[in-house]
């Protein structure tokens, strides 16, 4: 048994948890470890932790904690892994939440010390859910151990769902899953943009689109994190022009259409077993 499982013994350092995902782990975990949100700015760190009830720390004393979990923007993950990882204990577990895995797991695995475990996650939700009974999560393991089982063990208990994954399964399941669907949301967008500009449409809004909404302003909340998505995933430019052929085929519905969406249903479907070793 280590130290990660006994309840609030660990210490558990956020860096960027100043940051949207930063405070929802923050809130989620504090339960679990001795929380420290880390920031550039010590005064955010501070506000940042009287928000959630957590303590914070300094960034150069970051490396110290049993777990560093680094929640920056997926372009600066890689060095911040880095700088963090080589001050870290023997034994330590480095974890990050990137999007995108392609050029940031490999990456940092190779050239971070040995002596430390690291896992790259990825949250499939955002920082607006209260908490993660049943959402899921992807675990690419890139430097396993007995650490990373029980961090991977304290999310279970939580409720969430993980699902292992390699680079490139990950990079190309999220091609299909969020880039896509983000990019056919900001095409939505500016296509809406296009046909009725300068109206007043909410008293004709749907049910349905308002769901939609609540998706369009999500993204806007996390717009950084959407573009950097479409910017690092390997895959992306090759599904935004699969998008845009098949929004030109789809100019005369038919038949297809409906084989295509009754396709899409169970491409997607639910599925309730983890692949959680
Ligand atoms: N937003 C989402 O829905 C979502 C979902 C799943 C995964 N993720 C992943 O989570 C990570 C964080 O996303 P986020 O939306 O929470 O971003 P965010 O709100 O912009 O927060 C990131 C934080 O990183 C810190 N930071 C920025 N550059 C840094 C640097 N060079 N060195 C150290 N710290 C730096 C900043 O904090 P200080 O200025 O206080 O230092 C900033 O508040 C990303 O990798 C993203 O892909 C996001």
């Amino acid at each position: 048994m280590d130290r990660v499982t006994q309840t609030g013994e660990a210490t558990l350092s956020l860096v960027g948890g100043a940051g949207r995902m930063g405070l929802l782990l923050a809130r989620l975990l504090k339960g679990r470890f001795t929380v420290k949100i880390v920031s550039r700015d010590p005064e955010r760190a501070k506000e940042a932790a009287d928000l959630v009830g957590a303590g914070w720390a300094q960034i150069e004393t970051a490396h110290e904690s049993d777990v560093v979990v680094v929640a920056v923007p997926i372009d600066r993950t890689v060095e911040v892994c880095r700088s963090l990882a080589e001050r870290m204990r023997p034994h330590s577990l480095l974890v990050d939440l990137a999007s995108v895995k392609t050029g940031i797991t490999y990456t940092v695995r190779d050239s971070t010390p040995p002596t430390i475990e690291y896992l790259s996650l990825h949250p499939l939700f955002g920082p607006q859910v209260q908490d993660i009974a049943g959402k899921r999560l992807i675990a690419v393991e890139a430097r396993g151990g007995s650490m990373t089982e029980s961090f991977l063990r304290v999310l279970q208990d939580l409720g969430a769902r993980i699902w292992r994954a390699t680079v490139e399964e990950h990079d190309r399941a999220m091609a299909a899953v969020q880039v896509l669907h983000h990019h056919a949301l900001l095409t939505f967008a500016s296509t809406l943009g296009q046909v009725a500009s300068n109206s007043d449409l909410s008293p004709y809004v749907t049910e349905s689109l308002e769901r939609t909404m609540q998706n369009l302003k999500s993204m806007q909340e996390n717009w950084e994190t959407i573009l950097l998505i479409q910017r690092c995933n390997p895959h992306a430019r090759r599904v935004r022009e699969a998008f845009a052929k098949a929004a030109a085929d789809h100019l005369e519905l038919d038949e297809h259409s409906r084989v295509n969406l009754r396709r899409s249903i169970m491409i997607l479907g639910s599925r309730d077993d983890d692949r959680s070793g």
